[in-house]
């Protein structure tokens, strides 16, 4: 849907990409647009893609097939119009060293044809946009990597392009760095430019981003805005359960069980923690059968965790200690996921009664909205790679 202003300025077509002796594509038929004004990112693990479709994106790399048509230049047939109508901030410093950072904006802008003296006075407004005026004349050496980042994002609007592409445009940068390049991304936005970025950092970027694709070896999994894509793939709601089976008791249908009571969309059992003998400190030897209820009575009574997450209930007074395999350390304990459809308040009283009827000690409880690294989990399995 790149309707935001007109038509889109990034066309991608089934693009593909293959490396010289590689016996995979690194992007295997890869198709999507963006609208003009819009941010969109291109999410996904590290070796996914991300940084080969940037690079042909911005030129730098050809494509092994598809079409990409920037700015309405096909960028294949003619990368030199493109170019001016792209900016690129990569992934890794390419600053010039041997210049002050305003000579490296100067020099960016008017090696895009812009006159000399416009240049200067853009490279004099994006210094001081990106809070770097005080050093514009200092060697670039003494630089961190935020100012850094900062001068490459700087640089590559000064030939006021339409679309700017960042590659891990925030990777290991700190807060304060983050929240300017943030704040820039929204003005540029505001203004009319079309934004691409990629990161790993999914979490962070959902803020941000209007839509976002997700990519993984080289394929799009699945593009939509970030909130769709949660509530579509991973529910309103996660509550996470930590439980202690009653002796005897098969797992896997404690884990259908809970998978059966009206608005859990799924049920999965996680990895269960190796956590030092004892549990956490503060947590909990486990929820007896009167805990349960009382657990269950509280959340019946509408007690909504306030935002955030509802971290192990530990409510030491309340709870049974100490109940058979609950005191061995943690063994036989089970990790159970909730997706659920809903509020996960109102079915915090039902799983725990659900618990307690198969005599299952509760151990901890979390409550927490679900995120877009959620949904890549979703889409590609738990299995590390
Ligand atoms: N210059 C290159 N030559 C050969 N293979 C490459 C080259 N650059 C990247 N690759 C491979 O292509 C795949 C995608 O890499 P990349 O686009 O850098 O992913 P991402 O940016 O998502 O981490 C990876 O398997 C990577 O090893
Ligand atoms: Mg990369």
């Amino acid at each position: 849907m790149p309707s935001r202003d007109g038509p889109a300025v990034v066309e991608v077509d089934d693009l593909v990409k293959r490396y010289p002796r590689a016996d995979t594509n690194a992007v295997d038929g890869l198709s999507f647009t963006v609208a003009p004004g819009e941010i969109f990112g291109l999410f996904g693990p590290n070796g996914a893609g991300k940084s080969t479709t940037v690079g042909i994106l911005t030129t730098r790399l050809r494509a092994t097939g598809g079409r990409v048509v920037v700015g309405g230049v096909d960028v294949g047939r003619d990368p030199a119009a493109a170019r001016a109508q792209l900016a690129v901030v990569p992934q890794h410093n390419n600053l010039d060293r041997a210049l002050t950072p305003r000579q490296n904006l100067v020099y960016h802008a008017t090696y895009h044809g812009v006159r000399r003296r416009e240049a200067q006075a853009r490279a004099a407004e994006l210094l001081e946009r990106f809070g770097l005026t005080e050093r514009a004349d200092r060697r670039i050496e003494a630089y961190s990597g935020g100012m850094a980042q900062r001068l490459m994002i700087a640089r590559a609007l000064t030939h006021e392009p339409t679309v700017l592409f960042l590659d891990e445009p925030t990777n290991a940068l700190d807060p304060q760095t983050r929240l300017l390049i943030w704040g820039q991304l929204r003005e540029l936005r505001a203004r009319g430019v079309a934004i691409v970025l990629t990161t790993h950092a999914m979490n962070e970027a959902a803020r941000v981003v209007d839509r976002v694709g997700i990519v993984d070896h080289g394929r799009l999994l699945t593009l939509d805005t970030p909130t769709n894509l949660v509530r579509g793939l991973a529910g309103d709601a996660l509550l996470d359960l930590t439980v202690t089976p009653a002796g005897g008791d098969d797992p896997d249908a404690l884990c259908a069980a809970l998978g059966e009571l009206t608005g859990v969309r799924k049920a999965e059992r996680l990895a269960t923690p190796t956590g030092p003998p004892g549990g956490r400190p503060g947590g909990l030897a486990g929820v007896g059968a009167g805990g349960a209820a009382m657990l269950a009575a509280l959340a019946a009574g509408g007690g909504r965790p306030g935002g955030g997450r509802l971290a192990a209930l530990a409510g030491a007074g309340l709870l049974g200690r100490g109940g058979g395999a609950a005191g061995n350390g943690g063994r036989g304990r089970l990790r159970i996921r909730l997706h659920l459809a809903g509020d996960a308040a109102t079915l915090l009283g039902p799983a725990v009664a659900a618990l307690a009827a198969r005599s299952a000690a509760v151990n901890a409880v979390d409550i927490s909205e679900p995120s877009l690294e959620d949904v890549f989990i979703e889409l590609t399995g738990r299995q590390p790679r």
